[in-house]
């Protein structure tokens, strides 16, 4: 049996045309439709419940609490129950008359078979300059990741065997667009693959949801799975930010000593009393952006996010120590004084990575 999956977001005008066009194609083989929609606004989950009212083969998944075309993806295969699974735009773009053919391709390879762009007879259609070049140097950054090659590997258009599906499952990736990739990242080597060629046509209705916020998740996704591996990409941003607090620490120091001596010099009371408000500020600082950035997609919201920062004042405040201890005995064994500041403050950038990833941020 085929599964076919369409994720959609904001489909509604497409879905009543597709859906009796794509049942016709497919009325020789076993099948399933399985719409994917992630709650849209223009509400395409309630019109491909009236569509498919008297059609036993065709599904709606409503998901009121994801976003996201490769997890929609994901969702829909999970909930699939051919032995073939495969993909395709809701908006008319991919040629659904294919699709017999991508279902045979599977039966014999037991591997993936590629609606593909890239290859004799096929073609991107009608793109402007920028999406062309944008697509070719992406394809080529994709290829070299690649145990299992074609040449289309960020097409949208494809089917594969149920059990290359599931033995690459927990590895999967759900950030973006790139679903194809991420499978031929972590199917087994050897896995067969064949191209189909296609013209990439134009969109029935409305507009293409692939955003620059898609394409920096594709950035993203390289890293995660080369440099990714064994540096997170967690810790680099962490880094970064914290790197952006020492500024606002030495910034929040300057204004807080301005207010607390009037322009005189500060004693030793004034000077700690300074130092910890700058400490403060640079904390809130440095919480907020990770909460918001580094940590994007744990991101803690309401009470969560005051639990949350109490946490991760209790992390910098071992870290803190941590840092003091580690520079104060380095330098009383002996070491060059700079040296030990230098990997006291590695310590504690380490300390309070690794605390706030296991406390404040869990997995
Ligand atoms: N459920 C869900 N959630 N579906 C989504 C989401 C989402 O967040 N974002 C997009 N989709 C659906 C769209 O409604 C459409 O049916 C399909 O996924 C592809 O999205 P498009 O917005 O049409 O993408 P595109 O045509 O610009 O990009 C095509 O080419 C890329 C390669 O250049 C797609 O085929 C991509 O998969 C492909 O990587
Ligand atoms: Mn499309």
């Amino acid at each position: 049996m085929l599964s076919i999956v369409l994720p959609t977001y904001n489909e509604a005008e497409n879905i009543p045309v597709l859906i009796p066009k794509l049942r016709e194609v497919l009325r020789d083989i076993p099948h399933e439709i399985i719409i994917v929609d992630d709650n849209s606004p223009d509400e395409t989950w309630r019109i491909g419940m009236e569509v498919s009212k008297d059609m036993e083969d065709v599904h709606v998944v409503r998901r009121v609490d994801k976003r996201g075309l490769s997890s929609a993806v994901i969702d829909g295969f999970l909930s699939a129950k051919g032995d073939v699974l495969a993909v395709m735009d809701a908006d008319g773009q991919h040629d659904m008359n294919l699709l017999p053919d991508l279902y045979k391709a599977v039966i014999e390879n037991k591997g993936f078979a590629v609606g593909s762009r890239y290859i004799e007879g096929g073609s991107v259609g009608e793109w402007d300059e920028r999406r062309q070049l944008i697509s070719r140097v992406a394809t080529k950054m994709a290829l070299a990741l690649c145990k299992v090659k074609v040449k289309d590997p960020m097409s949208g258009f494809f089917a594969l065997d149920r059990a290359v599906f599931e033995g690459a499952l927990e590895k999967l990736n759900p950030k973006g667009f790139k679903i194809l990739l991420d499978l031929l990242v972590h199917a087994p080597k050897g896995t067969s693959a064949m191209e189909i060629p296609f013209t990439f046509s134009t969109r029935l209705h409305g507009e293409s949801k692939l955003s620059w916020k898609v394409q920096l998740d594709f950035l993203e996704y390289l890293y995660d799975v080369t440099i990714g591996r064994f540096i997170p990409l967690t810790f680099v941003k962490f880094c970064m930010v914290g790197t952006l607090g020492v500024g606002v620490h030495m910034a929040a120091y300057l204004s807080l000593a301005r207010l607390l001596g009037g322009g005189e010099q500060l004693n030793v009371a004034g000077f700690s009393l300074a130092v910890i408000g700058a400490t403060e500020v640079a904390i809130i600082f440095n919480f907020s952006l990770n909460n918001i950035w580094t940590f994007a997609n744990q991101k803690l919201k309401g009470i969560g996010a005051i639990k949350g920062f109490g946490k991760y004042n209790v992390a910098c405040i071992l870290g803190a120590i941590a840092n003091w201890a580690v520079s104060t005995f380095l330098f009383s064994r002996g070491w060059v004084e700079l040296l030990a500041v230098f990997i006291g403050a590695i310590t504690g950038v380490l300390w309070n990575y690794s605390m706030n990833r296991m406390i404040t941020w869990r997995k």
